[in-house]
This record gives structure tokens, sequence and C-alpha cells, in this order.
């Protein structure tokens, strides 16, 4: 059901040395039951207290989230998860040592404590400590786990910027915690760690080149479908009302296929975006740069608003640049292939 509009109010932070009169001030919303957007070094997060069964509910209306997709609990400190886990498996300390504060989140079996709508009733429980300044210090004076998904709404690219969350949420929210871009741009790495070797659900910014240091073994959902413990897969994460395909191959083959498209599509008339590195080396209104094949976090971090701004300009097709699929790159293409699929549903 949709909600009356509402004020939704702007905080402005320093990203790195957090405000704390301004931080107490969201706290206090949040510990009320209210649902505020703060950044994370992922993404930005519409966060909830997670001990409340109401307040979490607020963040499923507002972002229209089905029902059945589990929010990731953030924590403010390692020993908060003794309360929210049955048992922490030995392979999730070795983990939580090495990447957190950090963008890795571990599904675990979940405690008694942990409402149902944060897990949509499955057995396990997601949790990660985000490496932000503004998240870190905000939970911590929250004192409880903030239940945070994406702010955007259903449907639409992670925000990694304040306005993206006003775009999608203004009025619907109480308020923004405006922090400044997000570093990594996309989110956070999903780790089964019930599992051994443990599972990767969802690809991200912590790489399997990166859990391999850590661990003998890493295992991955293969094969079409969301695997059942992890059900948000299922949807599509930024579904786009244009068609958008990915330009693949190897370096010097996809700059020329993109190009050829470019001309190609201009005399039949079609308003097309692209999304390309610099070394493809395209330029015009119509090309926006994903940064550099040299450094794909650089892609990362640049990828949704470019997606977001592209949605937002009445294109008529969106054409991206694929990337090699190691490290980071595995997830850019990830998020890129899911958004290229016919809409089997939204997230
Ligand atoms: O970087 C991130 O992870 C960002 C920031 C805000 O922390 N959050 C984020 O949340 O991306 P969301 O809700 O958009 O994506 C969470 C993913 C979904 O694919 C969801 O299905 C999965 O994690 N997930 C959450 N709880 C789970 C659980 N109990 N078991 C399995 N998968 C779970
Ligand atoms: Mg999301």
């Amino acid at each position: 059901m949709e909600q009356e509009p509402m004020r939704t109010r702007t905080w402005q932070t320093d990203a790195t040395h957090p405000d704390v009169a301004v931080l107490a001030e969201a706290a206090e919303v949040l510990r009320q039951g209210g649902i505020v957007a703060f950044p994370t070094e992922t993404v930005y997060g519409l966060g909830a207290d997670g001990t409340s069964e109401k307040a979490v509910a607020r963040v499923f209306s507002a972002k229209g989230r089905p029902a059945d997709n589990p929010v990731i609990l953030h924590v403010g400190r390692r020993a908060w998860v003794d309360h929210l886990v049955r048992e922490v498996p030995t392979a999730a300390e070795a983990l939580m040592e090495r990447f957190w504060p950090g963008p890795l989140t571990l599904v675990m079996e979940r405690g008694q404590r942990v409402p149902d709508i944060v897990t949509a009733g499955l057995p396990g429980v997601a949790i990660r400590m985000p490496a932000h300044p503004v998240a870190l210090a905000l939970i911590r004076l929250v004192e409880r786990p903030l239940a945070a998904p994406s702010a955007n709404r259903s449907g639409r690219p992670s925000p990694t910027r304040a306005a993206h969350v006003a775009r999608d949420l203004a009025g619907h929210i109480d308020g923004i915690l405006d922090g400044g871009p997000c570093q990594v741009g996309l989110e956070s790495t999903v780790l089964d760690v019930r599992r051994d070797p443990p599972v990767i659900l969802r690809h991200g910014a912590v790489t399997r080149e990166m859990l391999l240091e850590h661990l003998p073994a890493v295992g991955e959902h293969v094969g079409g479908g969301a695997p059942p413990e992890s059900p948000g897969l299922k949807y599509r994460h930024y579904a786009p009302d244009v068609p958008l395909e990915i330009v693949g191959g190897p370096p010097a083959e996809r700059h020329r296929a993109l190009k050829e498209a470019r001309r190609r599509l201009s005399a039949e008339g079609k308003r097309v975006a692209f999304l390309v590195t610099e070394e493809a080396q395209m330029m015009g209104p119509d090309v926006y740069l994903l940064g550099t094949d040299r450094d794909p976090a650089t892609i990362a971090a640049s990828l949704y608003g470019h997606l977001r701004t592209a949605d937002d300009s009445g294109y008529d097709r969106i054409l991206v640049e694929g990337v090699e699929e190691s490290g980071l790159g595995r997830a850019v293409m990830d998020r890129l292939r899911r958004a290229a699929e016919a809409p089997p549903g939204r997230d």
C-alpha cells in the first residue's frame, strides 16, 4: 500500500570525519522506528532498527520490495554477531578478522532473536560490518544492528550518491544522510559460510581471488535460477525500461563492434547510450565513461550512476562495454548480465 508522502530530512556530513551531532539526530530517528538512508563503502543502504519487525516492514514498503527477499543486518562490532546467530563457523572467524569492517556479507545460522521479516523466514541470517565511517558511527550510536537493503526503489540500480536515493525515495523515508559518493559502487559479496567450502551467493568487492587467500576452497552457485539459500537472486537488481546490451569479446574486437554499432544505429535514427571504457576511445554526448580497463574498480565505481542517467534520459537502447571477468570484473559482469536478461522479476 502506498504511504502518504512524508517529509524526508537530509543531513550533510563529512565522509571521513562524521559530524557526531548530525549522526546523533539520525540515530534517534532510527531508535524511534524511523527509516533513514546512509552511505556505506559499497552503496547507500536504507536502514531500520533490525530488532524491530515494524521498522523493517517500513523499509520493504518504501522500496516496494518483495517480502520473500531477506535483508542484511549491519553490525557495529564483531561481538554483536554472537547475539544474532546460533554459532559462528570457524571459517567465518578468520574472514571477519580479515575483511571486517568491509564489503563482505556472511550468511550464518540465524539466532532466535532475529525477526522473521529480516530473513524472510529463511534459516540463515546475512550479516556485515560496513567500512564507511558514517555507517559505522551511526550503527554504534543506535546500538542495534541496522537492517539495510540498498536504498533504491525496487528495480532501479543501487544508489551510489544521496541524490540517487532522493530521486527514488524522497517522500517515503524519514531521512537521508548525505556523506558523498560511495567508493566501491557495487554491493557487497554475499558468502554462505554454513557450507564447507563456503559458497559465493553474490559476487562483490571482496573477490573470489581475495577469499581464496584465506580459505582452501570457495564454492559458487552454478546453473540457472536462484539458489534456494538466496531468493533475492531471482530478482533482477536492475531492470532498465529500455533494452540493455553487453558488447563483449577481446578489447580490440569489442571496441570495433561498439563503433560499428554506433554507425549502424545512428543511421537508423536510434538514440543509444554508450557506456564504455577510456580504451574504447569514443567521444560525444551519448558516451558515458566507465573508467579504465586497467582498473576494474574505476568501472565498478561509475557504473550505477551512468545506468541511472542513461535510464532517465529517454534513450532507445543502452550498449555497455563488457570487461574481463577476473577480480572485481566478475561482479561488474554479473550485474550487467542480470540487467540484460528478460525480466523475471524485480528487486
Ligand atoms: O553492499 C551491500 O550489501 C548493500 C549495503 C547497503 O550494505 N546492501 C545490499 O542489500 O545490497 P540488498 O538487500 O540490496 O541485497 C542483499 C542480498 C540480496 O541478494 C538478498 O537476497 C541476500 O543479500 N540476502 C540477504 N539476507 C539473506 C539470507 N538470510 N540468506 C541468503 N541471502 C540473503
Ligand atoms: Mg538491492
